[in-house]
């Protein structure tokens, strides 16, 4: 159900129940007040036939006079006056009609509802000409009832009045709301088919305003994620590109060029004086020379020590290396012995990682120590490894729009870990990444 269905609902619901309560309220109240006048109209009327026809002399006045009398009482409101005969019956007697404001009649449940017991009374009077007739006094409620009819119906009115003005109202601010809300759900269904560029606009309704900030903002940083991927992707293609080239141009040089001298050397010894142990010696060297090119194409390639020794040997073997080639920076390596437990996906994110790491401090912090730490820790109650590798150069950058520290986080992110990357000027930088300690799964 649309929520303008339902709050119409409550509100006809509510109108109902008002016009039930009210209604029997105001039929109670008519009941009350017919009850009231009658009483005191037919009590007023009894006090003055007492006043006109205590004395007995009174009783055998002429009938012009005792007529008289009854027509003053008559005037009185809700009271109707009969006379009945000897014989018992009941002549109809009627002063002049009160004039009776036009007032709708009510309908008879209405009468039903308000009418009680009303009170009657009765005085004989004997004539002049000694007969004897009787007075009937009985409440006569009708023009009351009609008064309380128009009243009640009045006060339906109103409410109906009211509630029509309301309900107006509140469908007014829900048409203006519910277009807020169908904007929202267009610029939520954009964001859902990638289409980030259109914001959605600034509404009056500070409610709507918040969710549609919402909204821009959550669009944003899907944009940025997205421009983010494509970049990495390209970055990853081209660093893809540029290692097949740097591989076919090692092949190239290094094997091409030592195959053919090794070829040469092999025609060589087929010549009557050739010198058999020179050439065995350069085809050595030749050799040995192969070794080590292939070994560093392979250590690029991938850490071949990583499943053979494990993560702390490679590690060791990577910090060695690098220390070797840059003797000016001291590199300190800390790691705890379960790190070698840790299943090859994360080894080889913790590997690179480092590696990245390293190699910015080289080419961008111009410090002189850098320390490694790679540690299992136990995080909000999970098993998590925990990398930092911090250096003492100039820091002051931020993240930054470099491709290394950017694939580092997603490296980190993709394990549903977290990546923090601190810097401040003068204090270096600080690289902090944890993820899930996945074990090995024959370790367990
Ligand atoms: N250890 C560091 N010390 C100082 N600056 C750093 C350090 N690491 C990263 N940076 C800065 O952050 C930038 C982004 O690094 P990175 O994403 O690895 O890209 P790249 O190394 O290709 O420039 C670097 O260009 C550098 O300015
Ligand atoms: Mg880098």
């Amino acid at each position: 159900m649309s929520l303008r269905g339902l709050i119409n609902a409550r509100i006809v619901l509510s109108v109902v129940l008002i016009l039930i309560i009210g209604g029997l309220m105001a039929i109670w109240q008519a009941r009350q007040s017919v009850q009231k006048e009658i009483n005191s109209s037919f009590n007023l009327a009894l006090q003055m036939i007492d006043l006109s026809f205590s004395y007995p002399a009174n009783r055998m006045l002429s009938e012009q006079h005792w007529m008289r009398q009854l027509s003053t009482i008559q005037q009185t409101r809700h009271i109707h006056i009969s006379l009945v005969n000897d014989d018992g019956s009941e002549s109809l007697w009627l002063t002049e009609e009160l004039e009776q404001e036009e007032e709708e009649m009510p309908p008879s449940w209405f009468k039903l509802a308000v009418t009680t017991d009303y009170p009657s009374a009765s005085y004989d009077i004997r004539l002049m000409d000694g007969s004897t007739k009787t007075i009937l006094i009985r409440a006569d409620p009708i023009d009351e009832i009609a008064e309380a009819w128009s009243e009640s119906l009045a006060f339906f009115w109103s409410i109906v009045l009211m509630m029509t003005v309301i309900f107006i109202a509140i469908n007014l601010v829900f048409q203006s709301m519910l277009r807020s809300v169908h904007a929202i759900l267009a610029g939520l269904r954009r964001v859902e088919s990638g289409e980030y560029g259109k914001k959605l606009p600034s509404f009056k309704i500070s409610e709507f305003d918040a969710i549609a900030a919402e909204v821009n903002n959550l669009s944003e940083a899907l944009n940025i994620a997205r421009q983010n991927n494509q970049a990495l992707a390209r970055h990853t293609m081209h660093i893809q590109e540029n290692e097949r080239q740097t591989m076919s141009r090692e092949l190239h040089d290094e094997m091409g060029q030592s195959l053919t001298a090794v070829k040469a050397m092999a025609v060589a010894t087929k010549q009557p004086q050739a010198r058999i142990n020179d050439i065995a010696d350069s085809i050595i060297d030749i050799c040995n020379h192969l070794a080590v090119v292939v070994r560093s194409m392979m250590r690029t390639l991938h850490p071949l020590s990583l499943s053979d020794l494990g993560l702390i040997a490679t590690l060791t073997d990577l910090v060695t290396e690098w220390q070797r080639r840059h003797p000016a920076l001291e590199i300190e390596l800390n790691y705890d012995e379960a790190i070698d437990w840790l299943d090859e996906e994360v080894a080889i994110h913790v590997y690179r990682i480092v590696q990245e790491c390293l190699t910015n401090v080289v080419r961008h912090a111009q410090a002189s120590k850098a320390t490694v730490s790679v540690r299992r820790h136990l995080i909000r109650g999970e098993e998590q490894v925990l990398i930092r590798v911090e250096d003492d150069g100039i820091g002051g950058v931020s993240e930054g729009e470099g491709f290394g520290v950017l694939g580092m986080r997603e490296r980190v992110e993709s394990m549903g870990g977290q990546f923090n990357f601190e810097s401040n000027p003068g204090h270096g930088v600080r690289v902090r990444a944890w993820m899930p300690f996945i074990e090995k799964e024959n370790d367990k």
